[in-house]
């Protein structure tokens, strides 16, 4: 699919359709389309069809005008109440209508700039949002039917304005949506995907092909280097699997940027998550193949920084393994050495996202991070916690936090932060070791917190989200359809664009 981009003449615009949006009071049609009914459909203007349509949030509605050729329908999309607008309702309505648009196998839809005209943002935000909600709406999981098998076909989105619109940065808009997009649709189907096809090994192929892709550096450990290096943390989780486990790192460093402390990216890379000896239970274990959506984010996040070109040093580790139970798998009771040197002594295998990501994030400290994040679904009282809309953000930075908080609310993942007060260490003491891998059941999340930042010094800036409930939604959610969510990829992709505003 693509989207292009057109300035002319109103009269000339053509396509199969004209897309609009309302507010949900009738009188307070916005200016945009009452213009284009007043030029172009001046027939539709008491048209019974809009007693049906309210402006309802996700209420889509479709109205006929034969006697334009050039944009023979109206489909307009309901925005809710005008005072409770905000950028998703902006981004859900643009993919319910160009879903239905899909399903009415139109080939080219316009989306003229006039139809943002009136609503409260900034006009490049809006369009902005607008397209990566229509693109991202779209995206289905195509999988592996050979029968039944739906059509993502979706030729063109026409972005247009008329000779008196603003050129300015819009020029630009369609290549960040559609950089954007792929970097999402990526880390979607590689969250969807199934535990035998996305393997550590599929997943260090795919960062190959991005470094491909874009020229970035692209660096690949194996088990027999990350033991021989003392990522003896990783390497315990990883030796139960026989599916071969490796750390990717890719870095995009563009000339000049060399000397830079670049951004750093840690993404958890479980292909499958067993419990390995503390096993799960069977109900629903299928759902752990999603444990990579952390890599798959940090993967989505290079292809689109890739298609957007930018000017940043930028890093991304992916510890990726199975985790497996297996005569060689560790046990609860195990006493681990970590890179760091510190020693962790085993609770549960189940708690092993911690365990690879901490030897990644001593890993990534050679880099001199600028700002170091890590990306893990890690804990199931994530999920408890804040549900599958909210992730939670920890961090040793509380101003960071708010920023990453607000940049994320622009793009549309939200986070909360919990805190880690030091008190909540005692609940990982350990008699043989310096500490243990899992605490009491209470505060999880935050637990998994405590336990990280013992790996990252004071004076790195240093982010942990938590990805668990947002990685995977289980019905079709906003811009989000069943299936991986892409979550994360929007907040890296803006922390690499923006970080110049956060420096100082
Ligand atoms: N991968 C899971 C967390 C998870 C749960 C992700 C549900 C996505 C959906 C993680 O490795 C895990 O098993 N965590 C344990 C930690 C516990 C042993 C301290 C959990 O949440 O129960
Ligand atoms: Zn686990
Ligand atoms: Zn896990």
């Amino acid at each position: 699919m693509q989207v292009n981009w057109l300035r002319g003449p109103v009269e000339e615009w053509a396509g199969d359709a004209v897309l609009f949006f309302a507010f949900e009071k009738a009188s307070d049609r916005l200016p945009g389309l009452g213009r284009w009914i007043e030029g172009r459909a001046e027939g539709l203007r008491d048209s019974a069809a809009w007693l049906d349509f309210k402006g309802k949030p996700q209420q889509v509605g479709v109205f006929y005008n034969p006697e334009d050729s050039r944009a023979p329908r109206v489909v307009c999309a309901g925005l809710g109440p005008v005072d409770k607008f905000d950028l998703d309702k902006l981004r859900t309505a643009t993919a319910v209508a160009l879903r239905k648009c899909r399903d009415m196998q139109l080939a080219r839809v316009i989306l003229p700039l006039a139809a943002l005209d009136g609503l409260p943002a900034e006009a490049g935000e809006l369009v902005r949002e607008a397209l990566v909600g229509g693109l991202l709406g779209l995206h289905r999981y195509a999988g592996y039917k050979t029968r039944d098998v739906d059509s993502n076909d979706f030729p063109e989105v026409l972005l247009v304005g008329d000779e008196g619109d603003d050129p300015a940065d819009l020029d630009s808009l369609p290549f960040y949506a559609t950089a954007v997009n792929s970097g999402i649709r990526l880390a979607r189907d590689l969250v969807s995907a199934p535990a035998n096809i996305v393997t550590p090994s599929f997943l260090a192929q795919t960062a190959q092909e991005i470094a491909t892709r874009y020229g970035f550096r692209f660096n690949l450990l194996g088990f027999e280097e990350a033991r021989a290096m003392g990522m003896g943390a990783f390497t315990a989780v990883a030796q139960g699997s026989r599916e071969p486990a490796c750390l990717i790192t890719l870095e995009h460093c563009p000339p000049g940027t060399e000397g830079d402390q670049p951004l750093v990216f840690v993404g958890k890379g479980i292909t499958f998550d067993t419990g390995g000896i503390s096993l799960k239970p069977s109900e629903k274990l299928d759902a752990m193949k999603q444990d990579m959506a952390g890599a798959a984010a940090v993967l989505g996040a290079f292809e689109a920084m890739g298609g957007l070109q930018l000017r940043r040093r930028v890093v991304g580790i992916m510890p990726c393994t199975e985790n497996m139970p297996d005569g060689q798998a560790y046990k609860p009771g195990d006493v681990i050495q970590s890179l760091s040197g510190l020693t962790i002594e085993i609770i549960s295998t189940d708690a092993e996202g911690r365990m690879i990501l901490c030897d990644a994030l001593t890993h990534a400290q050679q880099y001199k991070p600028a700002l170091l994040v890590d990306l893990a679904t890690l804990t199931g009282a994530a999920i408890i916690a804040l549900g599958n809309q909210v992730a939670a953000i920890m961090g040793n930075h509380e101003r960071l936090i708010q920023r990453v908080q607000e940049i994320g609310s622009g793009v549309g993942e939200r986070f909360w932060p919990l805190p880690l007060y030091d008190f909540y260490f005692e609940g990982i003491k350990s008699e043989v070791a310096d500490f243990k891998n899992v605490g009491e059941r209470a505060a999880g999340t935050i637990i998994g917190g405590i336990f990280l930042k013992q790996f990252v010094p004071d004076d790195i800036p240093w982010l942990h989200l938590d990805i668990a409930g947002t990685a995977w939604t289980s019905k079709d959610l906003s811009v989000c359809t069943q299936g991986g969510t892409g979550f994360g990829v929007r907040t890296l992709v803006e922390l690499a664009r923006r970080w110049d505003e956060f420096e100082g």
